[in-house]
């Protein structure tokens, strides 16, 4: 038996290079060797009030990029969080059995209050149950994400070990945060500080679907500093950021040949963030290529929602009529 896979993004804009080395790129490499489920997790972007038209773009935009990234629709299951009812259903279950206190102290919701002081709504604060709902309804045990998400994962583990442990049973297992690489990564922005987001704005992240235009004039607006000051110091955080970018995009002689030239404080930042610009390029032109593409293809698009929704409405179906065995809601 295969080992279940779950993961999925929030529809609230194009995916950036941090959802793609963050998450996408392990669903793609996973999903030969996983029964995986990849979904567009819709219910949760509604912590921000979509409009109805925005909403639908989002999801259609990352159903696009999913496929374009080139994760395969007949190998795993790709769907709409909401179409499938039952994660709604576990949703409530596990609210019964998360409390006040360790929801408040997710960094996540901490961080929204700061940032929203205006819409501090249940949602929000009972997000890391819905993530859990989304996870255990495929009983999953591994879940690809990237590092930002990894207290959420802790969450997850805590609710459905106390569901076992309420109920005496062993019917979820542990989910794991995973990255291929070992270790869960956060990719940098191009503000200079902090990871790639789209709550930085737009200039802070490069987009699969940005055009080479958008790319180079993205690239040439990073922040940068005045240079080194003297031979073989440690990179400056918005420096080092830049050589992170360029480790994921360039190949290793490039990355090499910028990290001499800067330790002996000879680099020049217009050529080094031209490299970098032409190697992102390189990187992301066949998958905006591919975007552009399937965008046009209404009919695909829906067979591929529509047959999603359907497995994963069967895995989902299997493990809530379980859930109410276990909780005692047995049929007359
Ligand atoms: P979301 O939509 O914010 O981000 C989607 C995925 O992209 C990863 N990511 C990054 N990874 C590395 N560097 C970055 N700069 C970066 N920015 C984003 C995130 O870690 C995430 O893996 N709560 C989730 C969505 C979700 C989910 C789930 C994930 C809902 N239910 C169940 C897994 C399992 C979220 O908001 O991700």
């Amino acid at each position: 038996m295969k080992e279940t896979v779950v993961s999925g993004i929030r529809p609230t804009g194009k995916l950036h290079l941090g959802n793609y080395f963050g998450a996408v790129a392990n669903f793609v490499k996973m999903q030969h060797d996983y029964n995986c489920y990849f979904f567009i997790a819709d219910l949760h972007s509604l912590t921000t009030h979509p409009t109805p038209s925005d909403l639908h773009g989002y999801v259609k935009h990352i159903l696009v990029e999913y496929l374009a990234c080139g994760i395969n629709p007949e190998e795993t299951t790709i769907y709409v969080q909401s179409d499938v009812p039952e994660v709604a259903e576990l949703y409530l279950y596990l609210n019964m059995n998360a409390y006040l206190g360790e929801l408040e102290r997710s960094a996540s919701f901490k961080d929204k209050i700061r940032s929203h002081p205006d819409n501090v709504n249940a949602g929000l604060l009972t997000y890391p149950t819905l993530m859990a709902a989304d996870i255990l309804i495929h009983r999953a045990t591994k879940v690809p994400v990237g590092k930002d998400q990894e207290q959420h994962l802790e969450m997850t583990r805590t609710f459905s070990n106390r569901f076992n442990r309420l109920y005496n049973n062993d019917f979820f297992p542990e989910a794991q945060a995973y990255n291929f690489s070992q270790n869960l990564v956060k990719i940098p922005g191009l503000d200079g500080s902090g990871k790639m987001s789209k709550s930085s704005g737009d200039g802070n992240c490069i987009y699969l679907s940005d055009s080479p235009e958008v790319i180079r004039k993205k690239i040439s607006r990073a922040v940068t500093d005045g240079g080194p000051a003297e031979e073989n110091q440690a990179k400056p955080e918005a420096i080092q950021n830049l050589f992170d970018l360029m480790k994921i995009v360039s190949t290793p002689d490039t990355l090499t040949h910028f990290d001499e030239l800067y330790s002996k404080m000879s680099i020049r930042y217009g050529d080094f963030k031209k490299q970098l610009a032409e190697d992102m390029i390189v990187f992301n032109t066949p998958i905006r290529e591919k975007i552009e593409d399937l965008s046009k293809d209404t009919v695909y698009l829906r067979q591929v929602a529509k047959h999603g929704a359907l497995k994963a409405r069967e895995s989902a179906h299997k493990t809530i009529k379980a859930v109410r065995e276990i909780i005692g809601f047995k049929s007359f």
